[in-house]
């Protein structure tokens, strides 16, 4: 069986993406071995720290040299099988790279319903989804009445973590680039209000929405809002760092220059990693689709499409073409 597959063909490190970043393969399938299935690749998940794992970072799970396949989480459907009651015709959710058709080992993948929810399981019942509900729960402690900011706020993570500070009967306040996606986060997703950190700087118009300051700031972002929000955070405010985007594609990312306000307003700063919660995912993962049914979070997922577009689709996550949870379907 003739297989395409996107290999890595250049280390990112210190630079943005580019497209010969990745180089087209064609390579040809053996026959299945025991304890393996081959799966029709039928979406991909696309996630910034996708980068970092073809730079080699230390702390993200698997590294990647030049020439393999890259690395992403999918979903497809089972066309052969050669592990006990994982049928053809089955749907999964696994680590199936950027090819059109995968084999994988049995423990690395995880059967999934072929219903409406399908596609969410890569986004907000996947690591988007969790990486919002343990960072925001568990490390940000949202009270009733806090003051919430998110950066990256219409991105697939922070559009989630707005929306389950609102249900913590919070009030939100959320970052995003340009009019459109700061429309939808108040019409759509119920935020309190927006900065469009294009048009305006994130401090001011803290000064103006947050008179009293932020309690739970969630950081997806660094760099500029990091800096800004810290002059505005609350005594015993949290910040949560989820993650840096702004910082993926410089060589030397400056740290807060704002830091020691942390001293002054007492408050906390931690950084967390999802697979710290790994226990406890299939507990949130019915809270939030319980949410998703009763109608009280909104998951918009932004479809791509073509197997061709894989590099381009990657690059969007870092010019913030993306609205929502980045997926290709092939
Ligand atoms: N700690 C963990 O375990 C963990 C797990 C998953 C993800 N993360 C982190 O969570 C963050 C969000 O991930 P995601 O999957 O939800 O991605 P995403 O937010 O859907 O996509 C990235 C968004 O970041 C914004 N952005 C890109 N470059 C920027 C820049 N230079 N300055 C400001 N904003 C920029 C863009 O939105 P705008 O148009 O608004 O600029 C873009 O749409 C990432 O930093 C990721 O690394 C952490």
């Amino acid at each position: 069986m003739n297989v395409k597959q996107w290999l890595i063909n250049g280390n990112p490190r210190g630079r943005p993406l580019q497209l010969d970043d990745f180089t087209a393969h064609e390579t040809q399938f053996d026959d299945l071995q025991d304890g393996r299935i081959r799966v029709r690749v039928e979406y991909l998940s696309f996630d910034p720290s996708q980068k970092g794992q073809m730079e080699n970072i230390s702390g993200y799970s698997s590294g990647q040299a030049l020439g393999d396949i890259m690395v992403a989480r999918g979903i497809g459907e089972v066309i052969e099988s050669r592990v006990q009651d994982v049928p053809v015709g089955a749907r999964v959710v696994g680590p199936v790279g950027w090819q059109e058709v995968a084999d994988l080992e049995a423990g690395t993948f995880e059967v999934v319903e072929n219903d409406d929810l399908l596609t969410a399981r890569l986004g907000v019942l996947g690591s988007t989804g969790l990486t919002a509900y343990f960072g925001l729960l568990r490390v940000g402690q949202p009270q009733p009445g806090d003051v919430v900011l998110v950066s990256g706020a219409a991105g697939g993570v922070g559009s989630v973590v707005g929306q389950i500070a609102k249900l913590m009967s919070c009030e939100v306040i959320g970052t995003a680039g340009g009019p459109s996606k700061c429309a939808w986060l108040t019409d759509e997703l119920g935020f309190d209000a927006t900065i469009d950190y294009k048009a305006e700087r994130i401090k001011h118009r803290l000064s103006e929405l947050a008179p009293g300051g932020i309690n739970v700031f969630f950081d997806n972002v660094g760099g500029v809002a990091l800096n800004d929000a810290l002059t505005r955070i609350a005594t015993g405010a949290r910040v949560v760092i989820c993650g840096g985007i702004s910082r993926y594609g410089e060589a030397r990312p400056d740290g807060p220059t704002n830091y020691f306000n942390i001293v002054f307003r007492q408050a906390t700063m931690a950084g967390f990693l999802l697979s710290g919660y790994e226990r406890e995912y299939p507990e949130a993962r019915r809270r939030l689709s319980g949410w998703i049914r009763d109608g009280k979070l909104v998951h918009r997922e932004d479809i791509q499409h073509g197997f061709e577009n894989a590099p381009a689709t990657l690059i969007r996550l870092f010019t913030g073409a993306n609205m929502g949870k980045q997926l290709l379907k092939l």
